[in-house]
């Protein structure tokens, strides 16, 4: 498996592996459209856009982007998806030990993300409101989660790239 920055070129596929992993029913699931407007958000950033290929195809993604806690700048995660025949395999735990470090190489102050917090605890993520970090929605509860990568205080309210619509 390799890890390395998502190129224009594989958006099609990125797309692909998104529809995928997050398929339950016969519409096309939201996160392809998140995904899409992801790509043409002025919070986009290139290099915590990653994809996992694996014998030359892309099997996963992850995407960062700009979002602000407070007035403090820090990465907000969607989506992370695994293509199902590539699930179980690590690919999503590459993926984000990547992003992770990638987010600390540049100094970012933290990285949040919503999910299932059985998951995300394995990468020394925790529910936000531990470390004073608002949800945008409340109802999230403990789903919202933070890494949090300096000593510095952040805390306040997280606010997502305009694509996300929150
Ligand atoms: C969640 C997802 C990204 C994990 O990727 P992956 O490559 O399969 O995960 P890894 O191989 O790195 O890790 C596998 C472990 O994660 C666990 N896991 C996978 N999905 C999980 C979930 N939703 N909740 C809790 N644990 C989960 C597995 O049980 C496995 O645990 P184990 O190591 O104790 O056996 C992938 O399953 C996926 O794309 N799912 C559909 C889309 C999705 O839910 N994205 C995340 C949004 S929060």
């Amino acid at each position: 498996m390799r890890i390395r920055r998502e190129q224009p070129s594989d958006r099609p596929d990125v797309l692909r592996v998104v529809h995928e992993a997050f398929e339950g029913g016969p519409d096309e699931p939201g996160e392809v459209a998140l995904t899409r407007a992801l790509f043409d958000d002025p919070g986009y950033i290139p290099e915590f856009s990653l994809v996992a290929v694996v014998s030359g195809d892309v099997a996963g993604c992850v995407i960062g982007t700009r979002g602000y806690i407070g007035d403090t700048p820090a990465v907000g995660i969607a989506p992370l998806a695994v293509a199902r025949a590539h699930q179980r395999r690590a690919v999503g735990s590459a993926l984000m030990w990547a992003l992770i470090g990638a987010a600390q190489a540049r100094h970012e102050p933290a990285l949040v993300l919503l999910g299932e917090n059985a998951y995300y605890e394995r990468f020394d993520f925790a529910p936000a409101s531990r470390n004073g970090i608002e949800a945008p929605v409340a109802s999230w509860g403990q789903h919202f989660q933070a890494l949090v990568l300096t000593d510095d205080p952040v805390a306040g309210r997280f606010r997502y790239a305009a694509a996300f619509g929150l």
